[in-house]
């Protein structure tokens, strides 16, 4: 007899993994949208020094990386959310507000969890399609709220496509969503994002919005996406009572958290990798729209690019595959006929566009 399992597993879709992890180590992985730069040595060894204490469990209040974040952004440490990654906080925020008969606003193509945060809850999910520039379009998604909606995910800057939105504009949408309603702005690459400024230039809309949750992760610009840390600030603290509770405890090893604290401590290293993606964005997408190709206009540490004008990117991807260089195919992440491409190494770039070439 085969296993009965819960109706919502028919409806979760399977997360679209990057493939390339067989391949061996001459390749270039530009699909997943991780930092090129290895871990800081001091970050290796505070991750080090903690797991010499791995036969205990980490101190479940994860005080000490709660206290430098509430140090770095000024948001006190009640109202900050941890997670295993800032997918676990978007999981736990649909667990915790989520379930049938609620609804959830998010715009499409965005990452490719929201899908999953209505298929788990039994939610409705409403996905508002982007504007030609790939960019959200806030009007629309606002004329989607209703008395029903509990949750509305903006993705600034957006993944797949890489688009931002000033922030005057998410202010001008946070005044019309209803109090109650929860919104997510989605900022796991704002370092990177010259349109939003800078990392702490959103932080003042968490005082004029208590419904709002501003999400982070480590996994982007701190290079540590293979520790998995990710945060939320938030305008109040139920948001993070509300997702701890509907977690297990201990959700973050010691390692992890160890490691996030010290990274923190190196801006400077922040600020050069920065610096170095955005040039590398420059010459990236300049190259593609130089060959002719439809690019979006990019805030992020990748770019979405049009290689396949009848809508089948398979063909593209696999080639380029073939040629080492791992990107992921816009089909699977709701845009076919694109190619998401991480951003990586000059080296890495160079071998992307001469693989494109090659074709
Ligand atoms: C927009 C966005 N949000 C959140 C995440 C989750 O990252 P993590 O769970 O590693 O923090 C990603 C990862 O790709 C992302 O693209």
């Amino acid at each position: 007899m085969a296993l009965e399992f819960a109706e919502k597993t028919r409806r979760i879709p399977v997360y679209p993994v990057a493939a390339g992890y067989s391949l061996g180590p001459d390749v270039a992985m530009l699909a997943s949208n991780e930092a090129t730069f290895g871990p800081l040595e001091p970050v290796v060894e505070a991750a080090r020094h903690a797991i010499l204490g791995a036969n205990r469990y980490p101190d479940p209040s994860y005080l000490p990386l709660r206290r430098a974040l509430a140090d770095r952004y000024g948001v006190p440490w009640e109202r900050i959310a941890l997670g295993t990654g800032s997918c676990d906080l978007l999981l736990a925020a649909g667990e915790a507000l989520l379930e049938p008969g609620a609804e959830l606003v998010y715009a499409w193509p965005a990452f490719s969890i929201y899908p999953h945060l209505a298929a788990a809850s039994g939610a409705r999910a409403i996905q508002v399609p982007l504007t030609g520039e790939a960019a959200h379009d806030l009007e629309a998604i606002a004329a989607e709220v209703t008395v029903a909606t509990r949750l509305i995910l903006v993705c600034n800057p957006n993944n797949p496509t890489g688009t931002a939105l000033p922030l005057e504009d998410i202010e001008a949408f946070l005044q019309r969503v209803p109090d109650q309603v929860c919104v997510i702005l989605d900022e796991a690459y704002v370092e990177f994002s010259l349109t939003v400024g800078d990392p702490f230039a959103s932080l003042p809309l968490l005082e004029r919005h208590p419904n709002l949750v501003i999400l982070r992760t480590f996994s982007k610009v701190y290079g540590l996406a293979g520790l998995r840390v990710g945060y939320g600030l938030c305008g109040s603290e139920s948001f993070r009572v509300a997702v701890d509770q509907v977690r297990q405890p201990f959700y973050l090893s010691g390692a992890a958290q160890a490691a996030a604290v010290e990274a923190l401590r190196y801006q400077d290293e922040v600020e050069r990798r920065v610096v170095a993606t955005v040039a590398a964005r420059t010459t990236v997408t300049e190259a593609l729209r130089a060959r002719g190709h439809w690019v979006a206009e990019s805030d992020a540490n990748f770019v979405w690019v049009r290689l396949a004008e009848d809508g089948d990117d398979a063909p593209v991807v696999a080639a380029l595959r073939e040629r080492g260089v791992v990107v992921r195919a816009g089909s699977a992440l709701g845009g076919p006929g694109f190619v998401r491409v991480t951003l990586g190494t000059d080296a890495e770039n160079e071998r992307f566009l001469s693989a494109l070439d090659a074709l």
